[in-house]
């Protein structure tokens, strides 16, 4: 199968932004590790990050005539604010999980509230990268069955 992980602006400073909030991994550390353990399971694995909100649109668009089974979406602060990237994903119609690093239920109260959660089959949010892990090998159960 193939499984397309999205990550939101600003998540390409992981390692240095923040890390008593997100930790000391890099976005490369955490994307080595789930391709791998895709490829372990003999699946295949995508990956962006982007910054610009129509970067992540057109991914979307082009995930579905891709043969994309899954996704994970971190969608970082475009959670709280993106109608426009609700819509892509429902407009894919692709199952997805929304992962989280950070507990954002414990942060200000404008974190509190997601575009994506009730669409979501799933959502991880609080273990730091560990989500991502959890997220894939949720999406390989669900694909299997
Ligand atoms: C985040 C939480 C968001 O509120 C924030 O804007 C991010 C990252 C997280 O992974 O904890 O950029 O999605």
């Amino acid at each position: 199968a193939t499984i397309l992980v999205l990550h939101g602006p600003n998540l390409n400073m992981l390692g240095t932004r923040e890390p008593e909030v997100y930790g000391h991994e890099t976005l490369a550390d955490i994307n080595d590790r789930l391709h791998r353990a895709a490829a372990d399971q003999g699946h295949h694995l995508l990956h962006l990050q982007s910054n610009a909100e129509y970067e992540l649109i057109e991914r979307l668009h082009e995930a579905r005539s891709e043969g994309v089974d899954y996704i994970i979406i971190n969608p970082a602060a475009f959670t709280h604010t993106s109608v426009a990237l609700r819509d892509a994903i429902l407009a894919s119609d692709i199952p997805f999980i929304e992962v989280h690093l950070s507990n954002v239920h414990a942060r200000e109260p404008f974190r509190h509230h997601s575009y994506f959660s009730d669409i979501a089959q799933g959502v991880i949010c609080g273990l730091g990268s560990q989500g991502y892990d959890l997220a894939l090998q949720a999406a390989l159960h669900r694909i299997h069955n």
